[in-house]
Parts: structure tokens; sequence; C-alpha cells
């Protein structure tokens, strides 16, 4: 691995600049995008992501009507299940937001068996994007989390998934997180977004952030590099506590 990622580093005082940190983040992305036409697309990632995102898109200054959600990765789980992503963005505060609507997240099919989700949502994904182009799709935001293993999406440590270059949306039924069965973003789409922001908090993360940002040691997170985009970090002050790049605090 070529050493640390080239990444803005921000570390958030306590949750509430943590949440501020990331929607403006996900705002400048916003107001960078010259093309002004087409829907806005942001990639959602479960675990604790959604608070922080819900927490704080309501100050946002964004046509919500412009922006489509699509999932970093999902779990093959009824939406209904506390487990399924997609269901606790529908019963958190971003469903209070005006312009957002079910209709504003392009959903992965939980009936579907892993392979035949995963090809299906590469087929939604590439209508959305690439007006069908069988090509890589472009997303402009991702937002990104990381488990304490190094983990994103559903890339996990060691997986062959990590070493996946011919699809955009990879199958996975043995997931070392449960639930077994989901669907991920593979790299190529991932390092093809306009944008990647980690939100990486607790103690528990501190040394694979600063194995990842500081020595540049390979774990799935690590290779979230986009080739023609930004790669932006926000940590709270315990993941951030043995780091030693740079920072804005
Ligand atoms: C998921 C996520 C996963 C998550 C990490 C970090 O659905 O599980 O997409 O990649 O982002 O496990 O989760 P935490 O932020 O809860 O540690």
């Amino acid at each position: 691995m070529a050493g640390p990622p080239t990444a803005e580093v921000l570390v958030g005082k306590d949750a509430a600049d943590v949440s501020k940190r990331l929607c403006d983040a996900i705002e400048a992305a916003y107001n960078s995008r010259t093309e002004k036409e087409a829907a806005f697309v942001i990639g959602l990632s479960g675990g604790s992501l959604p608070k922080f995102f819900a927490a704080g898109a309501a100050k946002m200054t964004v046509d919500w009507g412009r922006v489509k959600f699509v999932f970093c990765d999902e779990r093959l789980v009824p939406f209904d299940d506390a487990e399924s992503t997609f269901g606790v963005y529908k019963a958190s505060a971003l469903m209070q937001i005006d312009g957002v609507t079910e209709a504003s997240f392009v959903v992965v099919d939980p009936s579907l068996d892993a392979a035949a989700a995963a090809k299906d949502y590469a087929k939604k994904l590439s209508d959305l994007v690439g007006g069908g182009d069988p090509g890589l799709p472009r997303l402009d935001v991702l937002l990104l989390g990381m488990g304490p293993d190094g983990h994103t999406c559903s890339l996990f440590p060691g997986h062959r998934l990590l070493d996946e270059a011919g699809e955009t949306v990879a199958p996975i039924t043995d997931s070392p997180k449960p639930p077994p069965n989901r669907v991920t973003l593979t790299y190529p789409v991932i390092n093809n977004a306009a944008a990647c922001i980690f939100v990486c908090t607790g103690e528990g993360k501190k040394d694979v952030v600063s194995a990842i940002l500081d020595d540049g040691t390979d774990y799935p997170a690590g290779r979230v590099r986009p080739t023609n985009g930004k790669l932006v970090w926000i940590l709270d002050s315990p993941a951030a506590s043995t780091l030693k790049r740079a920072a804005e605090r």
C-alpha cells in the first residue's frame, strides 16, 4: 500500500460537532457540483453513521428533491428488521425533512438472494447515474463507517471481495459481522466517487485509525482512495487520541 491516504482529517469535539462537520462536508460537496440538473447521489452506510447524519441533515441548505440516496452496503433482511439499514434511515429524523420521502431512496431488494440482489442493484445504480451505461457509476458522496477491524461497507479484512474489480455491487453471504447476507459496493465504484466521507468514532477504533492515517497500513477502510475525488475522515477525540498526523480540531 502506497503510504497513508491523502485525506482531510477533522476531529469533532463531541457527537454534535461530528454531526455538524459531516453535514458541512456533504453540503460542500453538494455546492461544488457544477451540474445542477441530475440527481445528487448520496451513498449511505449503516452502523453508527445514520445517527450522525440524521441529527444534522435538517440544518443543511440542500434541495432535497434533487437528492437520491443509495446504499454503500445493505443487509438482505426485511426493511422492518432492526438490521435493515434502509429501515434505520426510514425510522430516522431524515424522513421529517421537506423533500425527503421513501422515493428518495434507491433500495436494495431484500427478497432476492445475494447474487441476484447484487446484480439487480448494480442495474439500479447504472440506471440512476450512468443513464443505463454499464460503465462505472460516479456517485457524488459516499458516507462510510469503519468497524473496529478496519472494514468498511461490507468489505472485510482478508475477504476475496477486496479484490473484486469486475462488479460495481457484489454479494456477500459470509459476512463476519451479522447478518451474513449482504450486498456491497466494491472498490472500483467506491474509488470512482466524487467524495468519500468517513465518520469514525470511539476509542476502540483509535489504533486502526492511526494505522491507516499515520502508517498507511492495509485495512479495507484504508483502500478507500478516490482516484478523482475528495477523501475526508471525521473522527471524535477518542478515535483520534493516538493520531500523529495533523488534523483540524
Ligand atoms: C454496516 C455498515 C458498516 C459500518 C461499520 C461501522 O451496515 O454495518 O455499512 O460498514 O459502517 O460496521 O459501524 P459503526 O459505525 O457502528 O462502528
